[in-house]
């Protein structure tokens, strides 16, 4: 038996009229899985396992049966508005449904014009280096004259409208050939609306790109090759391929020149990291340094003597404010930090200084870090008055269980970091220096960090945010090819790939690191 279900997405600036999308799909079909093969963005950090809440859709018409997960997730007000998890619906009669998002798939790209760039001369031919992130991609274009930088760019990647992190996305490309199509053409989709903003601004309207340059984790590396990734997806999780590939950019379905990606350095390190690695100068001689790229997938990488040993670890959606029943991404409202007096009472921060409607993923780590200060949590997690709930604010309470996610992501990153130093024979104190890669990273206050148990014990003052190194690699690469190829080829050759799951003391240490105290 099949029923219809429409999806009705926001109303955009391009129109008055909501957006609506249809399918006929089987009974029993849950609503997340119909709307992410359709395209329709629904926030989903969990994956759809009743953890998060956050894949809200209020149902207009057709029945709205309330599951378990939406009682034990949702407040009996939103249940009265008709609000439920996409992911527990499952329409046995025609059902419309308005989607609660936070992403907006056709938000224009965010353009940053260089400096110096000078609109009434834009560029015939670029030059194009791309982060192609998981979550957001970020373009810095040049001009091939002169090499002059152009400006910048970023955009949400359309990807995301199958999931939320590159976990969920394996899942989603593992129904079938078609599904993964359906990730290769977002990749491509998202690129080309990037380069096709670039030339409304950037570059000339009938400007071409050279050669693009692209730094992607390993999973977005082969979607964007359309190379299959069912490799990734089980032990030993073998990529398809490693090398750095150059190829005509229309294979890839890109306009211009060519395309190159950057080698692999692992199952799960990917172009990302070996972009990064190159722009922070990790083949260069000296006294150990760690590199911290901190997302829903951590990389970890570590220069010492003649070898550069990385690894990689699935840290979860908390430090993006995923999971987290009152997590938000850091915009207007969101709680940065709390003040704690000493009776107890506690003043929340937010951005924009007004009223608190969530906490972001840094804000999470201030907050815990804190409330462990003040005594109202323990280091071991547990709210010491044994509620389930602190009030941070009128309407913003943090739960028992966001303080568990906070220690699991926290958790994953500190064990990482345990093992590379462990298989390098260092301690804390032998690093010279820990670079904090990512947008992340450039919010995290070191002190905090390291006082959450996040990072290793160093003095804060070795510690120091890079930004988006993987983008100053592509970029480094992109101007520089054959130079690039070269110190590429040299990391590579220093890489030793750390598997951590494989580690008889993974789980102890695992354990060891999820206390919220430094250690
Ligand atoms: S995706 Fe439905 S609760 Fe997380």
């Amino acid at each position: 038996m099949h029923v219809r279900v429409t999806f009705q997405e926001g109303i955009t600036e391009a129109s008055d009229e909501p957006r609506r999308s249809e399918a006929v799909v089987q009974v029993g079909h849950n609503l997340l899985e119909v709307a992410q093969s359709k395209g329709v963005a629904i926030n989903a950090p969990c994956g759809g396992r009743a953890q998060c809440g956050k894949c809200l859709v209020r149902v207009i018409a057709g029945p709205a049966p309330i599951s378990e997960g939406d009682r034990r997730l949702l407040s009996p007000g939103m249940l009265a508005e008709g609000l439920r998890l996409a992911c527990q619906l499952r329409p046995r009669l025609a059902t419309t449904v308005e989607v609660q998002n936070r992403f907006d798939l056709h938000a224009d790209p965010v353009v940053r014009p260089a400096p110096r760039f000078d609109p009434a001369r834009r560029a015939a031919r670029a030059i194009v280096a791309v982060d192609l992130g998981s979550t957001s991609v970020q373009m810095r274009l040049f001009d091939a004259s002169d090499l002059g930088l152009l400006g910048e760019l970023s955009v949400l990647n359309k990807q995301v409208r199958r999931g939320h992190d590159v976990m969920t996305r394996m899942t989603y490309a593992l129904r079938g050939p078609e599904a993964r199509r359906d990730l290769t053409e977002d990749a491509r989709e998202t690129l080309r609306a990037l380069w096709n903003a670039a030339r409304r601004s950037l570059v000339a309207p009938d400007g071409v790109a050279e050669r693009w340059t692209v730094a992607g984790n390993s999973v977005m590396t082969h979607l964007l090759w359309g190379e299959p990734i069912e490799s990734l997806a089980e032990a030993p999780y073998k990529p398809a391929f490693v090398e750095s590939r150059t190829r005509p950019a229309h294979e890839a379905g890109l306009p211009g020149g060519t395309l190159t990606t950057l080698p692999l350095l692992g199952s799960f390190v990917g172009g990302d990291t070996a972009a990064a690695l190159l722009a922070l100068r990790f083949d260069d001689p000296g006294p150990p340094r760690m590199m911290v790229d901190i997302g829903t997938n951590t990389e970890v990488a570590l220069a010492h003597g003649e070898t550069i040993r990385v690894c990689s670890t699935p840290a979860g959606p908390a430090f993006e404010g995923g999971n987290i029943s009152v997590g938000m991404r850091a915009e207007v409202g969101a709680i940065t930090s709390i003040d704690v007096r000493e009776d107890g009472a506690i003043r929340a921060h937010t951005i924009g200084g007004g009223k608190a409607k969530g906490i972001c993923g840094t804000g999470l780590i201030q907050v815990v870090v804190a409330l462990v200060r003040a005594g109202l949590v323990s280091r071991d997690g547990a709210i010491a008055s044994g509620a389930d709930r602190i009030a941070l604010s009128r309407g913003v309470e943090l739960m028992q269980s966001d303080i568990r996610e906070l220690q699991l992501a926290k958790g994953a990153l500190r064990t990482a970091v345990r093992i590379v130093l462990a298989e390098a024979g260092l301690r804390d104190a032998d690093l010279a220096s820990l670079q904090l890669a990512g947008a992340f990273g450039t919010h995290l206050t070191p002190r905090t960090a390291i006082d959450a148990g996040m990072l290793p014990s160093i003095d804060p003052g070795r510690v120091a945010a890079v930004g988006n190194a993987s983008l100053d690699g592509a970029e480094r690469f992109a101007l520089d090819p054959d130079g690039s190829a070269r110190r590429l080829e040299a990391i590579r050759a220093r890489i030793r790939h750390v598997e951590l799951a494989t580690r008889d003391d993974f789980q102890a240490l695992f354990v060891q690191s999820l206390s919220l105290g430094p250690g």
